[in-house]
């Protein structure tokens, strides 16, 4: 293999090695010959230097072949959805087992908080017994029992994105085409899919906050999925606020238990998730179009069948039997809940995604190193929304912290969080398909 220093020097000096070299890099970074300075100084040349198309599929198909590729003989298409990266980003939780209810087989493996962004595992973990590690046999048996299952990159499973994705997290290194796409997509294409759809988020809360950056990623994203074998579009969907009035690991899901029982209490994330959904049964054969496709998806939702798979699916990977019915009284909450008020009269008319992001992450609901353990039951709720208006006094969000320190933090981080007006338009929530 290439020495680990002289691949990462030539990306510095904006040489892209050879495929060979970059996937010695990648054997090394699972049998542990390449040390975490090492991969973290990869991580920083390839966003700063790129890697170009050749050299972004060399690495993606050399992360998808660092473990076990799936394949599924099942009676339905195998599909799956996977995010960029937002905040109060909770799609996955309602999607994946609206999928299942309509018909498809989904094996969802999917990451932790990154950056500013929340990870669904962390979200899921927030549910008392929920297991987001299987051996493969088991992914197996609860994908073909449940319809669906959502579980971490297992040791088999892209093992080189798991170990990436948590040095990425803690380096500032995340904001990269070349490694969003490998990291998606070396994880998607080893899950053995036969399509899917990707939701690259735009604005505050997104990695990207312009739509140039998020047009090219998701191109990235289709071109090179679609290149190997794996029938897949993209939706560009607004990241701006979050998409539930929420931000934080338990608070997220209990806006997603909300949801299942009302799919009007919170209408931006049940639009997301009919358009994601509409699209994946499209690529799936599983609907005539994309319409046709939301229009099922919004059955299962308003039918109760969704809620239904969600209840088994929680059970099955170790949660409460109950969690449907119960939820309320089985989520973690915390010791301070605290209102954070508006100093001025207005209308929102912005809201800094990355400050709230970061605001969880001081209340201890994220990672600032990679061994940090999370605060389940930390965060923000009742953030109000890009175009509510609020009085000098009025609460913004509330902030549910473990102690006064957290709550001193976070209202420091949201201090310019919110930008008041006289007037605000809302930008809508689905901007562009890719394909
Ligand atoms: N989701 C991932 O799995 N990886 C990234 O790099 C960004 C979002």
């Amino acid at each position: 293999m290439t020495a680990p220093a002289r691949l990462i020097a030539a990306l510095r000096d904006g040489r892209v090695p050879e495929g060979e070299a970059l996937s010695g890099f990648v054997r090394g970074l699972v049998d542990g010959s390449v040390t975490d300075a090492q991969a973290g100084a990869f991580a920083m040349a390839v966003c700063l230097k790129g890697l170009g198309r050749a050299g972004r599929v060399a690495l993606t198909e050399a992360m998808r072949d660092s473990g076990r590729v799936m394949d599924w003989a099942l009676p339905g298409p195998v599909v799956d959805k996977h995010s960029t990266g937002g905040i109060g980003d909770a799609v996955s939780l309602l999607l994946a087992p609206a999928l299942a209810a309509c018909g498809a087989y989904v094996p969802m493996i999917s990451g932790r908080g990154l950056g500013h962004a929340g990870g669904t595992l962390d979200k899921l973990e927030a549910i008392p017994g929920f297991r987001t590690q299987f051996d493969p046999a088991e992914f197996r048996q609860l994908v073909s029992a449940q319809g669906a299952a959502i579980v971490a990159a297992s040791v088999d499973v892209a093992p080189a994105d798991r170990r990436l994705y948590a040095i990425r997290d803690v380096t500032g290194t995340v904001e990269s085409i070349d490694l969003i796409t490998a990291s998606i997509l070396s994880k998607k294409l080893a899950a053995g899919l036969d399509a899917l759809v990707l939701d690259v988020k735009v604005g505050s809360g997104a990695f990207f906050a312009g739509m140039e950056d998020a047009r090219a990623l998701a191109r990235a994203l289709c071109d090179t999925a679609n290149g190997a074998g794996c029938k897949t579009a993209a939706l560009i969907t607004e990241m701006s606020q979050p998409l539930i009035p929420a931000a934080g690991n338990a608070l997220e899901v209990a806006a997603v238990m909300e949801n299942f029982a009302d799919p009007k209490a919170h209408p931006a994330l049940t639009e997301v998730t009919v358009a994601l959904g509409g699209e994946a049964l499209a690529l799936a054969g599983l609907a005539v179009d994309a319409n046709a496709g939301g229009a099922m998806i919004q059955g299962v939702l308003a039918d109760g069948r969704a809620g239904e798979r969600w209840g088994e699916m929680v059970a099955a990977q170790g949660g409460p039997s109950d969690f449907l019915s119960n939820w309320r009284d089985q989520l973690p909450v915390a010791r301070l809940v605290r209102p954070f008020v508006a100093r001025e009269a207005g209308i929102v008319a912005a809201i800094d995604g990355r400050a709230l992001g970061y605001a969880v992450i001081g209340l201890g609901g994220g990672r600032r190193i990679e061994t940090d353990r999370i605060d389940p039951a930390v965060g923000l709720s009742a953030i109000a929304r890009i175009g509510d208006s609020v009085a000098v006094g009025d609460p913004i969000c509330l902030i549910h912290a473990a102690d006064e320190a957290g709550l001193a933090a976070a209202e420091a981080e949201l201090a310019g969080a919110f930008t008041l007006a006289e007037t605000a338009v809302a930008p809508p929530l689905v901007h562009e398909r890719i394909a």
